[in-house]
């Protein structure tokens, strides 16, 4: 989809369909689109129906030739309530109807009478269609646009801007605001891909692409490799699968090669059968997205390298399968882990944390400033927040609050699980230093327990996103199956992070005054 703006004349400008997003107790008679458009809105008016209540939608035509042929009135609550996420929100209101209609063509009045800064409100426009507009239909063969118009999509979206002034901040949102949709779509494209199309081998493939496209490395591990480094766990997890395990590691340097690097890990287990340890059958299909994580780890890089964020960022992301095969490990098995640790297995489905093991132990090599890693970890997660938060334990106080303070602004929403001493207890095993599960209770937390042996004294911080990256039914601008979730969040996590100022230093001037 195109995203553009234009400064435009409401009462000739032609589209199919022309969005006017109302706050509650607006006036909408009387206006240039009124006369534009004969009166329509007037009578909408007298007629009471329309409360520009926050989701309410009235759509009207226009009896005239010109003007847009079709009013979508969206409503949006009270002026003072508008908010970012109600902004993304209306915009995807707008592209669903749009999908509705068929109409490939749409425009949308650019909101005025807000706090919101012009740049940050055209991003989130972007963001809102874009999301919105999302489909999985790769599969689909009948979903080709055909003559009567049956699988339109929506192709170009115009923002019309009244004030001149606003231009150059609102172009400025705009390429943010695609950038980020179009990366979040193309990591639910990999999300949704089945893991017959999206092996290790495609995803590392999928990854270096990226990287050569966008001016990152990527260099890709092999299982000879793995050997060599001693990355017993993820070694083990893979010997059931006959698909080759990778070990994708990327890196965006966008601040010189001494800055201490930011280094994200995502789990990349294209699919989940829980090995010996056989999940049942319902719902085993969704294990396909069991690298939720791993994508959302490179779609990060993607993001930060295309919006040119001055910061070093590293991403990891162990990539194999959990299958029954003949040499699968097995319940009992004792693993090395790269960095010494000893591992009882105690299931064998509880394997995301093993290759995160090995993955955050790499991750040592690079000093960084701060781990964080996200994963489809544990179904308690889900439990837990069910599918609208993601869970979030760390080791470091401030780098958990940065992190919310991200998940807020992006609407990709964190809430924080103790990480105490008791949950160690649950991991304890008498004939090795941890065994990789803690049982039903407090499983997110014990999931943590576990992660926590590998990151030394590196702040650290692990997103659980079993209950955010896999929809059920779709909500808002989040479809059903994958969401994308975790690239926006990281991406604002980075940038809110270099932008910091450093607490200023008080001058030899300064002091004189003083
Ligand atoms: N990938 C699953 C967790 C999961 C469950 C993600 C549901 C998304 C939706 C993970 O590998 C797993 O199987 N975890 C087990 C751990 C248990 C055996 C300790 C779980 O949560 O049941
Ligand atoms: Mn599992
Ligand atoms: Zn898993």
């Amino acid at each position: 989809m195109r995203v553009a703006f234009e400064r435009a004349d409401l009462a000739t400008l032609r589209t199919p369909l022309l969005c006017v997003p109302l706050f509650e107790g607006e006036s909408f008679r009387g206006g240039p689109l009124d006369q534009a458009t004969g009166g329509v809105l007037a009578a909408v008016a007298r007629s009471g129906d329309f409360s520009a209540k926050l989701g309410s939608q009235a759509l009207v035509y226009n009896p005239r030739e010109q003007g847009p042929e079709r009013v979508l009135l969206i409503g949006v609550g009270r002026a003072e309530d508008l908010d970012l996420e109600r902004v993304r929100q209306t915009a995807a209101r707008l592209a669903r109807r749009a999908l509705d209609l068929q109409v490939t063509e749409a425009a949308i009045l650019f909101p005025r009478r807000t706090k919101l800064e012009v740049r940050a409100l055209a991003q989130a426009l972007t963001e809102g269609l874009m999301l919105g507009d999302y489909k999985y239909d790769r599969y689909l063969t009948a979903a080709a646009p055909s003559k009567n118009g049956a699988g339109q999509r929506l192709r170009s979206v115009t923002l019309v801007v009244i004030q001149e002034a606003d231009r150059k901040s609102a172009r400025a949102g705009i390429e943010r605001g695609a950038i980020l949709g179009d990366i979040v779509c193309r990591v639910r494209d990999m999300v949704n891909a089945p893991a017959n199309e999206l092996t290790p081998t495609n995803m590392a493939e999928r990854a270096a692409a990226a990287a050569r496209a966008h001016d990152f490395t990527c260099q890709v591990f092999e299982k000879r490799d793995m050997q060599k480094l001693g990355m017993g766990g993820l070694l083990a997890v893979a010997s059931g699968s006959d698909q080759p395990a990778k070990f994708i590691v990327l890196e965006y340097n966008g601040a010189g090669r001494k800055t201490t690097p930011f280094v994200f890990v995502g789990k990349g287990l294209t699919f989940d059968a829980g090995g010996i340890c056989l999940k049942p059958a319902p719902k085993m299909d969704e294990m396909k997205g069991d690298m939720a994580g791993g994508a959302a780890v490179i779609g990060a890089l993607e993001a930060v390298a295309r919006l040119q964020l001055p910061a070093r960022v590293v991403g990891i992301v162990p990539a194999t399968e959990n299958l029954l095969g003949g040499s699968a490990y097995r319940p009992g098995d004792i693993l090395r882990m790269m960095n010494g640790k000893t591992v009882f297995v105690d299931n064998t489905d509880a394997e995301g944390r093993i290759i995160l093991g090995d993955a955050l132990a790499y991750a040592q090599k690079y000093e960084p400033r701060a781990i964080v890693d996200l994963a489809t970890l544990t179904g308690a997660a889900l439990v837990a927040l069910g599918q609208v938060a993601t869970a979030v334990v760390g080791t470091d106080r401030q780098l958990v609050d940065d992190l919310k303070a991200a998940g807020d602004r992006t609407f990709e929403r964190l809430w924080e699980l103790p990480l105490w001493q008791e949950f160690e207890d649950l991991i304890k095993s008498p004939i090795a230093d941890i065994k990789n599960s803690g049982g039903k209770n407090g499983g997110a937390i014990t999931a943590a327990a576990f992660l926590r042996h590998f990151v030394g004294t590196t702040p650290w911080a692990h997103l659980d996103i079993a209950g955010t990256a896999f929809l059920d039914k779709a909500e808002g601008y989040r479809p059903a199956g994958a969401t994308g979730v975790g690239v926006r969040l990281l991406a604002d996590y980075v940038e809110a992070q270099v932008s910091k100022r450093r607490p200023a230093r008080p001058s030899q001037r300064g002091r004189a005054k003083a």
